[in-house]
């Protein structure tokens, strides 16, 4: 076995054996643990949240009083201490539905969006990147001034033009790949630290 398939094994054994429902958890808490994008006592909202894990890590870092909100158009079972919006982020009716549920902004905003990939680079790095721009507009509505965010991007040639456009945003904008993401992936992550305002 290949030092990579252990280690992906090895994120993956974990998750199963912590309750998390995906390895993408880890790579959530390894970022937050160097950039504290999530903060006890946040509102956080996690755009395309399906299975869960990045939710679950959320519940966690919010605490009790903290809330959190995961949004995704495929099914998600039930995560207790969390609301679970069945819906699509390209619909901008969500918006109504999130300030429903917490009342008011919130503290950070999520984005572990994925399409359905294709094979075709060019197009699934397109797509990608266009379901970024959809969850930055949701953003814009419900984000709070000095608010966080994190974006996965599938790296390619639309990936610097995004990058400009959140750093327009926000005071910091950190790219990372974090040790739970596989080497072979082209995904990356985008952590945006102190909302400027909408
Ligand atoms: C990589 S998964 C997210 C994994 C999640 N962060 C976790 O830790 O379990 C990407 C998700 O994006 C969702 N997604 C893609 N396009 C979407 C859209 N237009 N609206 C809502 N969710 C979408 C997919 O359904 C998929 O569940």
């Amino acid at each position: 076995m290949k030092l990579l398939d252990a280690r992906r094994d090895l994120y993956r054994r974990m998750a199963h054996q912590e309750g998390y429902r995906s390895r993408a958890a880890y790579k959530l808490k390894e970022l937050n643990l160097s950039y504290r994008i999530i903060g006890p006592g946040f509102y956080v909202l996690d755009l395309g949240c399906s299975p869960g894990g990045w939710t679950q890590v959320a519940i966690e870092l919010s605490g009790n009083r903290g809330k959190v909100m995961g949004v995704d158009r495929s099914f998600v079972e039930e995560i207790p201490n969390a609301h679970v919006l069945r819906g699509d982020i390209e619909d901008e009716s969500v918006v109504e539905q999130i300030f429903e549920f917490f009342g008011t902004k919130v503290n950070a905003v999520i984005c572990d969006l994925s399409p359905q990939v294709t094979g075709t680079w060019s197009v699934d790095h397109a797509r990608q990147i266009s379901l970024n721009y959809s969850a930055s507009k949701i953003m814009d509505h419900v984000l709070a001034r000095r608010g966080n965010a994190l974006f996965k991007v599938f790296d390619g040639e639309y990936s610097n033009e995004f990058r400009d456009y959140l750093k327009k945003k926000f005071v910091k904008v950190q790219l990372k790949k974090p040790k739970a993401s596989r080497k072979t992936s082209s995904e990356l992550y985008h952590i945006c630290l102190g909302y400027l305002g909408s």
